[in-house]
């Protein structure tokens, strides 16, 4: 089969197509003919191996020492269900399913197995191959911050970033969950973030969101870009700091800085289970969510893909047709 291999770390360049082994579902897996996959930021972090100087010999360690361990990137898909293990029961031929593989990798493929037991569940049925494959990394992300954060009825929640993937989910289920919704973003995408339903932009290129008097409930940075000290400055006492990009336990600046303004901080990663993806699909057949897509690339046209998202502007999210 065809499929994208990461020969080493570096620029797009070194992503090549190439003939591949096809995969044979084990007993309890499904193999999947993908339809659609993406190219999210931890995709090009891995090729370009873009990690913070303090992570460099852990992360070489588990992502491989001179070039990816996992050669086909790729982290959520959407396609058919081709083959069933003997033993796989919830899903059957022909059955249109979306996933997140996450660190596991491997969507840059015309076929990936997927454990019956992973974050797999069926496709929205309002949905294209495209857009579903764009749900699973960004609207599980801001899915697991939100309800870290306890977002709910009637709060004020600040989305720093949010036109990017995490961001324009994070801008819908907090609307979902009946909160006061704010979305920084740049200019040109004021009215994509209103169109999502924020109820107030701010343009992050000509206002500073820390010096217009609003204080928040909840503070979402989902892109890892806003000051620390302007987040802190916008949230009221006991609020929640909730940032995509920082590590498990929070780094030390940042600890300090809850700790001493009675704020609580979430960081690390998510750790999704089928049924929180289960939970977006009726969102999206309900019309509460819908994917924000930017552009979408054949396979053949992974490279130009992978420059694009690494300028760090994309819209939501960026599509691989298979
Ligand atoms: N913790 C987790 O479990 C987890 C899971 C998935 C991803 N992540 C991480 O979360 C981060 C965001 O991922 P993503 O896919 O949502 O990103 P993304 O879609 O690539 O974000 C791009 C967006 O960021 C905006 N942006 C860039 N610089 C900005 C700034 N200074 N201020 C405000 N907005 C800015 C851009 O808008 P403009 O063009 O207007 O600047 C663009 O729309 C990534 O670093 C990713 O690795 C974490």
């Amino acid at each position: 089969m065809k499929a994208i291999v990461c020969t080493k770390y570096g620029p797009p360049e070194v992503l090549q197509i190439k003939e591949i082994e096809k995969p044979v579902p084990k007993d309890k897996e499904v193999l999947v003919r993908i339809k659609a996959t993406t190219v999210t930021q931890a995709d090009t972090r891995v090729r370009g191996f873009r990690v913070p100087l303090s992570y460099w010999v852990p992360a070489r360690l588990a992502l491989g020492l001179t070039k990816p361990r996992k050669p086909v990137l790729g982290t959520e898909l959407a396609g058919v269900v081709e083959d069933v293990g003997k033993d796989v029961q919830n899903f059957k031929l022909g059955d249109q399913v979306f996933a997140l593989t996450g660190h596991d990798l491997g969507c840059y493929a015309e076929l990936r197995c997927l454990s019956e037991g992973g974050v797999i569940a069926q496709k929205p049925v309002n949905l294209s191959f495209e857009e579903a494959a764009a749900i699973p990394m960004g609207g599980l992300t801001a899915l697991h911050f939100l309800r870290e954060g306890k977002v709910g009825k009637g709060q004020k929640v600040l989305v720093y970033g949010a036109s990017g993937s995490i961001g324009t989910y994070a801008v819908q289920l907090a609307k979902h969950y009946g909160s006061e919704v704010t979305g920084v973003c740049s200019t040109v995408n004021l009215d994509l973030v209103r169109s999502l339903g924020a109820d107030r932009v701010i343009d992050y290129t000509k206002e500073d969101f820390s010096r217009e008097g609003h204080i928040y409930d909840v503070v979402l940075d989902a892109v890892g870009k806003s000051p620390l000290s302007a987040s802190m400055r916008s949230l009221k006492k006991g609020g929640y700091y909730l940032q995509v990009l920082a590590p498990p336990g929070a780094n030390l600046r940042m600890r300090w800085a809850t700790m001493t303004m009675g704020n609580r901080m979430v960081g690390g990663t998510m750790a999704p289970g089928a049924k929180d993806l289960a939970f977006l699909k009726d969102l999206a057949e309900g019309g509460k969510i819908k994917p924000v897509i930017d552009r979408t690339y054949p396979l053949e046209q992974i490279v130009e893909a992978h420059r694009y998202v690494d300028q760090g502007h994309k819209k939501g999210n960026v599509v691989i047709k298979v």
